[in-house]
């Protein structure tokens, strides 16, 4: 079994990376840094490069499930037009290219975040952007599409992978691929901090209040593990959030029962 894995370096990459070695699924990461746990080969790649993704894709031969883990946070830490890239141009234009060399039968499974579930809300938006697989119209998307200028670059990166993932699942039933995502709360990585200054006070002393103590990456790569698992072979087209209920919590905690 061998497993291509994004943002394979650190946080719930590296902890995937980790746990799935040790099942004996050898792993190829691709990551812009070096990794900081043992993987079987690396290929360095910028995620906001389509010309690196492509040299990238070219060194891998076959694989069984692509894992795209990278991301970066929104907030100002990089210009939105590179948040968008790596988190979604990126992830959409490194899956497209190996899709053809994944194994009938194999999976692509991606980190979204809890930050994408309302997508379908901009529906139409999403179906704009997924009709033109290019880079550049995707950050020309970016800049034009009226449903998005108010929102958060980050969100609207998250929105778009629930869309891909959904859309995608559908165009690869005949080949027995499954095609989901996995969106986690917050998770005590070293990005934890740049989310948290992104969160009112409020939403942080209600986020804590639901969850308890900080999810870790063990809870949300626990998740992952079992959606590439035989024991998930329905699990197709989802996108799964893992937030220790903080969403139904903020939506719902005034109904009366
Ligand atoms: N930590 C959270 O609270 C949280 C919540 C929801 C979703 N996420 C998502 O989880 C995923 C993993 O994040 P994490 O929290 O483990 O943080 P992390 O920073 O430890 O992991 C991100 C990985 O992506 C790699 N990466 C960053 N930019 C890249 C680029 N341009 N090209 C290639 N690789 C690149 C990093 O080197 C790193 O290995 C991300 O997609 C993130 O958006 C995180």
């Amino acid at each position: 079994m061998r497993y291509v894995v994004t943002g394979a370096s650190t946080g719930m990459g590296a902890q995937f990376v980790s746990e799935v070695r040790r099942e004996g699924v050898e792993v190829v990461a691709l990551d812009v840094a070096d990794p900081t746990v043992e993987v079987d080969g690396f290929v360095r790649v910028d995620l906001a490069d389509p010309a690196a993704i492509a040299a990238a894709a070219s060194a891998i031969s076959s694989l069984d499930a692509l894992v795209n883990c990278a991301g970066i946070p929104g907030g100002g830490a990089a210009p939105d037009e590179t948040v968008f890239a790596v988190n979604f141009l990126g992830l959409r234009a490194l899956t497209d290219v190996l899709v053809p060399k994944i194994a009938d039968g194999g999976a692509v499974l991606s980190i979204g975040s809890m930050a994408g579930h309302r997508w379908k809300d901009r529906a139409d938006a999403y179906r704009r952007l997924l009709a033109d697989g290019s880079f550049e119209a995707g950050l020309a998307w970016l800049r034009t599409t009226d449903e998005i200028q108010d929102r958060p670059v980050y969100a609207t990166s998250k929105e778009a992978v629930w869309a891909y993932t959904s859309v995608l699942a559908t165009k690869l039933y005949a080949r027995g691929i499954r095609v989901n995502s996995v969106g986690p709360g917050l998770v005590d990585t070293r990005l934890r901090a740049a989310f948290e200054g992104t969160m009112s006070d409020a939403v942080r002393a209600r986020m804590n209040d639901i969850v308890g103590a900080p999810i870790v990456a063990s809870e949300i790569t626990a998740v992952m593990r079992f959606v590439l698992s035989d024991a998930a072979s329905r699990l197709n087209a989802q996108n799964l959030v893992v937030d220790g209920g903080y969403l139904a919590g903020a939506e719902f905690a005034e109904w009366t029962l």
